[in-house]
């Protein structure tokens, strides 16, 4: 709609009672949608049912679907199991629940704004030039075209328009929802809240809702917990995504689901900063996920014209359990996110020395690793922290990205060209976002560090963070970090980024714009990352920070492989990475093998272990080789190859967890290869008493008349050489002979024919 349009349509609103006067316009518009675009009425996962008003969002086995009621608001109207479209019905506003719970409230709006009476978790909260602070959207306009569909809303007096996209991803039984907020008034509107979806589940009165805590070291915690009344936030305000939680939620029906039956609602967002996500539940029995940019300290000013986009929010359903909840994010993720989607390249094995070395790296003392690396079938050799300007500790060095002189006399082209004739390709660590005072940098540019100005900078890990949001700052990191990679040949970059933000000032922005930092800050960092990688499409990201720090879907949209803790003590691996798959792929769940005792813990488990907890995600190797013995080298190298033949598997297949670690002693995961050609089991018993055998292992999904031939890593199961039918492996179940504390094992089914 065209500003004018929207204009005489204010004119003739105005002045009337609210909630009546949209309902005969919206009905010409929709009409001459259809007239204009027939087609865009019947597609298949989008469809527009014209008499009730109403959108039917068809996704793998979910529907989804909403319409327009007769207040002209855009109505949640069903959210399941998939119906077909004649099910559905018109939208009518819900009653009021007595003079304190109206019907704006009562009625689950797909994007409410507030005001009018609104009491539930708005989705945009703005205030306008003349101070007035609500926003009541009514249904002005849509496009349908494929997958894709926009709505746009209007708010009932002003020009703020609000255009909802929707894009179903038919295969992969995903929604991604997002807004754009269009400021069409002649003056400032100041967007204090913008959200980038509500999601309403079904009145229940049982839900469940699971999501991810935790800290350094002690990431991808999973938290389950019976839904109360009442709001539960989980945010972050730290800049950055986070660890303390996740932008991920599960909500199920407690008394219903487990990992494998069930409905189960599910989501994740695409944004690297700050994020809050209210899951909130009604006294009256709703529910709905209200999520996008954290309203924290948020204050958006778009002038005349501009628009602010929400980053995207996906979100799920299926009926088949938490386990299928996650399978269908990894495929979404392999097929729709992850660079080089549908088929991302497979992860190769990799070294990197930061545990070994920690910041003595030199050209030496890293060729000598490399050679070690080789000849257990390594095929990355990444040098960490370290390499660069004065960066002899944490104390210096972050903002000077030059070779350390002292350390690689001839720069870094030896030891890569070293690395290349041992077969291997080469990865560097880098933290571009932040600056120590102690360096080059800081000296030079004291106003880059995010500061408020006069008042005193805190450190973390003694260093500030730059303020991206500041193009001249985002232009110097994209210069170097081009020029690294231009000059080198560097195959991979560990991306770090070791702290959160404080002192969030932008002073060069003019005073109302300041707070735009949350915002602008996030979209220079993809920018940076974006443009680095389409002039290098060869290059490789690795996300880090701190660990899994910064692990969303904005984040993987960008990057490879991800870290996901420092925390590498193989117990402590199979909780955090058991979480983890929770929300994210295998493919981009980087484990390393190091040593013992471990350096977070203490903890000393035996080298098979460490590496068959590893083997489940993308391996790396971390240890130092130095100090490996020969028959550590040998089993290391035997451990790799078998990885090789499973790899495929473990990081594109359909991931199983049959046994929790927080369950029992005696923890299980299953890989079924997208071919259904392949299955890989690893199993893993922390501690045996009482000369317990292990429980039978039931696999699952696999066909019931296929057989399938056993390569056990070190014939811990049971008739190694016999071949099994799925029926046996599903129904009778496998044994695995592990004992004591500490032990594994692993086992490849190939189907034959
Ligand atoms: C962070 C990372 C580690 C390592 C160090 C280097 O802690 O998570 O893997 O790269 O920084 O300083």
């Amino acid at each position: 709609m065209h500003a004018n349009g929207v204009a005489s349509f204010l004119q003739a609103s105005h002045g009337k009672l609210r909630g009546r006067p949209v309902f005969a316009f919206f009905l010409i518009r929709i009409l001459v949608s259809c007239l204009l675009s027939p087609l865009a009425c019947a597609k298949d996962s989008v469809v527009f049912i014209e008499k009730q008003k109403v959108w039917v969002l068809q996704s793998g086995e979910a529907t989804y679907a909403f319409g327009v009621n007769e207040r002209g608001e855009l109505q949640h109207l069903y959210w399941g199991m998939r119906l077909s479209t004649q099910d559905l019905t018109s939208a009518r506003s819900l009653p009021e629940w007595s003079s304190f719970d109206l019907s704006t409230t009562t009625t689950p709006q797909e994007y409410p704004g507030w005001g009018a009476g609104l009491y539930v978790e708005p989705a945009l909260k703005a205030t306008f030039a003349n101070g007035n602070r609500e926003v009541v959207l009514h249904y002005l306009d849509h496009n349908i075209e494929n997958n894709d569909l926009e709505i746009t809303l209007k708010d009932e007096i002003s020009a703020l328009l609000v255009h909802l996209h929707y894009r179903v991803h038919p295969d992969n039984g995903i929604i991604e929802r997002s807004a754009r907020i269009e400021n069409r008034t002649s003056e400032a509107v100041t967007v204090e809240s913008a959200q980038s979806a509500a999601w309403t589940l079904p009145d229940d009165h049982s839900y469940q809702l699971h999501y991810l805590t935790g800290r350094w070291a002690g990431e991808w915690q999973l938290q389950s917990e019976s839904l109360q009344v009442g709001k539960r936030v989980i945010e972050s305000r730290r800049g950055s995504t986070g660890n303390d939680a996740n932008p991920w939620f599960e909500i199920d029906q407690s008394d219903e689901t487990d990992e494998s039956h069930g409905p189960v609602w599910f989501g994740e967002l695409g944004w690297s900063g700050s994020w809050r996500f209210t899951i909130e539940r009604t006294a009256s029995g709703q529910c709905r996920v209200v999520g996008g940019y954290n309203p924290f300290d948020f204050g958006y000013r778009l002038a005349p014209g501009e628009t602010l986009q929400t980053p995207p929010f996906y979100a799920g359903f299926t009926d088949r359990g938490r386990g299928e909840a996650s399978r269908m994010l990894h495929r979404f993720q392999l097929e729709r996110i992850l660079p080089g989607s549908p088929h991302p390249r497979v992860r190769p094995v990799l070294y990197n020395s930061w545990e070994a070395t920690e910041f003595n790296v030199d050209e030496a003392g890293q060729m000598a690793l490399a050679e070690k690396a080789s000849r257990l079938g390594v095929e990355r050799f990444v040098v960490d922290d370290g390499w660069f300007g004065q960066r002899n500790n944490d104390h210096a060095g972050l903002g000077d990205w030059y070779v350390n002189p002292q350390k690689f006399p001839h720069g870094l082209k030896p030891l890569i060209d070293r690395v290349h004739q041992l077969g291997m390709d080469f990865g560097l660590w880098v933290e571009p976002e932040m600056v120590n005072p102690d360096s080059d940098l800081y000296r030079k540019h004291l106003d880059w560090a995010m500061n408020f100005p006069g008042r005193p900078r805190t450190e973390g890990r003694n260093q500030l963070v730059l303020n991206l949001a500041r193009d001249d700052v985002k232009e110097y990191i994209f210069s170097w970090l081009d020029r690294l990679v231009t000059e080198n040949d560097i195959a991979l970059l560990k991306w770090d980024y070791n702290r959160n933000w404080s002192e969030q000032g932008w002073a060069e922005a003019s005073l109302a714009d300041q707070k735009k930092i949350w915002v602008r800050y996030v979209l220079n960092l993809y920018d940076i990352i974006d443009r680095l990688r389409s002039k290098h499409p060869r290059l490789e990201i690795e996300g880090c920070s701190g660990g899994g720090a910064r692990v969303d879907l904005g984040m993987l949209r960008r990057v490879d492989q991800v870290w996901p803790s420092d925390n590498t003590d193989a117990l402590d691996r199979l909780i955090i990475q058991y979480g983890f798959t929770e929300a994210y792929t295998p493919h981009v769940m980087m484990a390393w093998v190091t040593d013992v005792p471990n350096g977070i813990n203490g903890r000393v488990t035996p080298l098979p272990f460490r590496f068959l907890v590893a083997m489940s995600g993308a391996l790396g190797i971390g240890g130092n080789l130095n100090k490996w013995t020969d028959d550590e080298m040998a089993a290391a190298s035997k451990m790799i190859t078998f990885y090789k033949q499973i790899r495929a598997t473990v990081q594109d297949g359909h991931l199983h967890r049959l046994r929790s670690p927080m369950e029992s002693d005696f923890t299980a995961v299953q890989y079924l290869a997208q071919d259904s050609q392949q299955v890989v089991v690893f199993a893993y018993l922390h501690s045996q008493q009482f000369g317990q055998s292990m429980p039978l292992l039931h696999l699952q999904d696999l066909a019931e008349d296929a057989m399938y031939s056993v390569t056990s890593i070190d014939g811990k199961v049971e008739e190694n050489t016999r071949k099994f039918s799925g029926a046996y492996l599903m129904h009778h179940g496998i044994q695995f002979r592990l004992r004591g504390d500490y032990d594994a094992t692993a086992v490849r089914l190939d189907r034959v024919p």
